[in-house]
């Protein structure tokens, strides 16, 4: 495996991502929490960072760890850091190093750039530069600004790199990595869906033997692909329980059941409606409305799960991003919104924790879910939020409101699904307002409610765009809410992108 050490650079994430589609297994550490190194590490990536070498109190490790014993590629950051610590000079660019660039100088020869081209695009991000070379280093590339754009430290596997291989503008930044990981590391690239699926399921057999789990499904893609992967390895000892908080979309409970049954999932649903609605009433203020829901579906997963005899574990659906330590160099980053289901385990639940996706990405568990024959209206879903409905709802939520949501929103995400845009869009959905508007229809004066559409592009939900939905594809939903769903006469579009918005309007 590699080892990525984690300066806090919003990059960092990519780089493993990189790592692991060129199917080799990599682990992402804080620089100030060492990992064990074993006999396992075949390389480490040190990262870039908000911070300069020059700060004082710029993040700080011990090189002598890794000097000589594995190789070494620093990537921004990572470079100055080694060039700094071994007797170089680190300054502040005079020009500002940001965006493309090409490198007009490279080192064809050097294992870490073979097979790039001379004029290769890179991809910059640095408010320092590496100003001068200990005596024993050699500069194997350069752009026409950047004198040191890689160097490589001779008769050793160190090397650095000021621009950002993992960026998708460095145009060969794949086969740079490449070249590291396969020639200068000497990885096997065998961390393949099918391989992971494999000795997953042989780990599961041998930690739970014929002990009982169980698993709340969402009917999200995390989920199930724990469910699959659980279910290939203890058949019927996993026991799925799926609850209807009345906060799910139009016909979503039922639908999801039965791709679930059809698969042979051992699943139970349940119909909780009644008492989410009724710990709703009376709340409109939004994490409020989070809190309630987060706990009665506490209450009716421990009732659900004390039905099953002698369970001993609770499986859930964690993923990579959600365990990585992260690092903060520039201070916490504050809390916007609670999202209830990152929230622990509830002491009174006493249950070992198995999450045998915990070593993934995103597009690794669609990946391992494709590769188990997930359905794919499953696997390419968009996200949903945890309480549903309930933050799509401004204010107090009501069934009434709920059934004329979901009537809406069934309208326009099957138009987006006929005319290609499901897709095309990172999320979508609708949103009740708690207003009225008064409108025409034959005679009559309406005084009815308002829904907003909402459509992002983005790639993890950090930051997203609005989607640019052609007119008559708006104009159509339009059309066919306001006469179609009683209750609604005005429907409008939702420009905001984030920041400063946010996705969910609660
Ligand atoms: P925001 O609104 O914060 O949303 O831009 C970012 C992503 O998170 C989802 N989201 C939630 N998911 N529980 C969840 O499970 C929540 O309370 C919650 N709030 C927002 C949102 O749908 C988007 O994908």
């Amino acid at each position: 495996k590699i080892i990525i050490l984690d300066f806090g650079s919003q990059y960092t994430q990519l780089i493993a991502r990189r790592v692991r589609e060129l199917d080799v297994y990599c682990e992402i550490h804080p620089y100030n929490h060492l990992p064990e190194f074993d006999a396992d590490v075949k390389g480490v990536i040190l990262s870039g960072s908000p911070c300069s070498v020059r700060d004082e109190d710029a993040p700080d490790i011990d090189l002598s760890l890794l000097n000589g014993k594995f190789p070494l590629l620093g990537v921004c950051y990572g470079a100055q850091y080694i060039a700094q610590h071994s007797g170089g000079n680190v300054l502040p660019s005079t020009i500002r190093e940001y965006g493309r660039a090409k490198l007009q100088f490279i080192k064809e020869e050097n294992a870490l750039l073979r097979g790039l081209s001379l004029g290769t695009q890179v991809w910059m991000s640095h408010g320092d530069t590496i100003a001068s070379l200990p005596a024993e280093f050699e500069v194997i590339a350069g752009t026409d600004t950047v004198k040191v754009a890689a160097f490589h430290v001779p008769g050793t596997k160190t090397y650095g790199i000021q621009f950002h291989p993992e960026v998708t503008h460095s145009l060969e930044g794949k086969k740079l990595l490449e070249n590291f990981l396969v020639d200068i590391c000497g990885c096997a690239r065998d961390w393949t869906p099918f391989a992971f699926i494999e000795s997953t399921i042989e780990d599961l057999q041998k930690t739970l033997g014929s002990d009982k789990v169980v698993l709340a499904i969402s009917g999200g893609v995390d989920s199930s692909v724990a469910a699959l992967l659980l279910h290939k390895a203890i058949g019927p000892q996993l026991h799925c329980i799926f609850v209807d908080n009345g906060l799910l979309r139009k016909n979503e409970f039922g639908d999801v059941l039965d791709s679930y049954k059809h698969m042979g999932l051992n699943i139970r649903g349940i119909d909780a409606k009644e008492r989410f609605y009724s710990a709703l009433s009376g709340i409109s203020d939004p994490e409020l409305k989070r809190k309630a829901i987060g706990r009665v579906f506490i209450e009716v997963f421990d009732d659900a799960a004390h039905e099953i005899k002698d369970v001993r574990w609770l499986a859930q659906g964690t993923i990579y991003p959600d365990v990585i330590e992260s690092v903060s160099v520039k201070g916490p980053s504050a809390t916007i919104k609670s999202h209830h289901n990152v929230g622990g385990l509830p002491d009174f639940m006493k249950l070992k924790v198995v999450e045998p996706l915990k070593s993934l990405f995103k597009d690794e568990v669609r990946e391992v879910g494709r590769s188990l024959g997930l359905d794919p209206s499953i696997l390419e879903r968009h996200p949903f939020p945890g309480p549903g409905l309930a933050i799509r709802i401004l204010g107090e939520v009501s069934p009434e409101k709920v059934r004329i949501l979901q009537e809406a929103d069934a309208i326009y995400i099957n138009i987006l699904k006929e005319t290609g845009w499901y897709h095309k869009v990172w999320q979508a959905g609708t949103i009740f307002l708690p207003v009225q508007a008064v409108g025409v229809m034959g005679d009559e004066r309406t005084y009815e409610h308002v829904v907003a559409l909402r459509a992002v592009e983005s790639m993890d939900g950090m930051t997203a765009d609005w989607s640019h939905l052609p007119y008559e594809l708006l104009a159509r939903v339009s059309n066919e809410i306001i006469n179609n769903v009683k209750g609604i006469n005005r429907v409008v579009y939702d420009i905001s992108s984030k920041p400063p918005a946010t996705i969910e309007w609660e």
